[in-house]
């Protein structure tokens, strides 16, 4: 059996028996986006490994595509697992410059991103392109997290709504056979990397109306988990994590230091928190 093979069967072990208890892994993930070294990747990882971290934490680091292979050699017997920024949308084939979801799953890779606004805005990205890179992940094994989140504009005119359904509802035709397979992750554009964040109560309500969107028509069980992403440090994150319907994190510039990194998953490992 592939040591792949053999992670599956630990994780779906943890997750049957946190499901048993009725309860979900939160999920704590570090976008790297272009930053880090290959020394700076190796430093990290070690001492992310040497941390306590307990069962109900999922934690997943997202390198650089050149760092995955060190990933993939340092994390082979931990619980830490991790994932690409980024994903074709084709198989194989003359696509200069792209990685494919086969060749994720070769370099270990649990989940990969989908979406992240930055990809929407510098690249193009469609939510239809999106929707088929996270088809494609899905066809390989690969979880994907889908990122949707409204810009200051749509925000302020309250149209955000609007976009967000559009995004999710892209989003759901893909993970309509396997939503508890596929994450949402909301990241509001105007809180990404700026220090600004959402107030608990427009989280809240964020989140209720994704999950709502989500939820259409099934079971509660059978839902695509929901991050929040957008300047989440140690001192915000606790009193988030306290929202409904936010079942995890997807961080930027606090899961560049492993300090601050460390400092997130202190604060979500203390009594009572989750
Ligand atoms: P930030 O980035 O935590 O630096 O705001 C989040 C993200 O882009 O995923």
């Amino acid at each position: 059996m592939e040591r792949r093979e053999i992670e599956q069967l630990v994780r779906a072990h943890m997750g049957q028996k946190l499901e048993a208890e009725g309860k979900r892994a939160y999920i704590v993930a570090a976008n790297w986006k272009m930053n880090m070294s290959a020394k700076e990747t190796r430093a990290f990882l070690r001492e992310l490994c040497d941390t306590k971290v307990p069962e109900y934490l999922d934690i997943i680091i997202f390198p650089p595509f050149p760092y995955l292979p060190d990933a993939q050699k340092m994390l082979r017997y931990e619980t830490v697992t991790y994932g690409a920024q980024d994903v074709a949308e084709q198989d194989k084939g003359a696509y200069t410059g792209e990685v494919s979801a086969a060749m994720l799953a070769d370099c270990g890779c649990s989940y990969v991103l989908a979406g992240h606004s930055e990809r929407r805005a510098y690249y193009g990205e469609t939510s239809d392109i999106v929707a088929r890179k996270a088809s494609k992940a899905l066809e390989y094994g690969v979880v994907p997290v889908i990122c949707i989140g409204e810009t200051l504009e749509e925000r302020r005119s309250g149209a955000y709504k609007e976009v967000l359904k559009g995004q999710i509802e892209a989003a759901a035709k893909v993970c309509k056979e396997k939503p508890a397979q596929c994450i949402i992750a909301y990241e509001p554009v105007w809180a990404i990397g700026t220090g600004v964040i959402p107030t608990i109560k427009e989280i809240e309500e964020t989140h209720r109306y994704i999950h709502d969107v989500l939820a259409a028509g099934r079971d509660a069980g059978d839902c695509s988990r929901i991050l929040y992403g957008g300047s989440v440090n140690a001192n915000n994150v606790k009193e988030i994590a306290s929202v409904p319907h936010v079942d995890g994190f997807l961080i930027g510039g606090a899961g560049l230091k492993v300090e601050s990194f460390k400092n997130i998953i202190k604060q979500l490992s203390l009594d009572g928190c989750l």
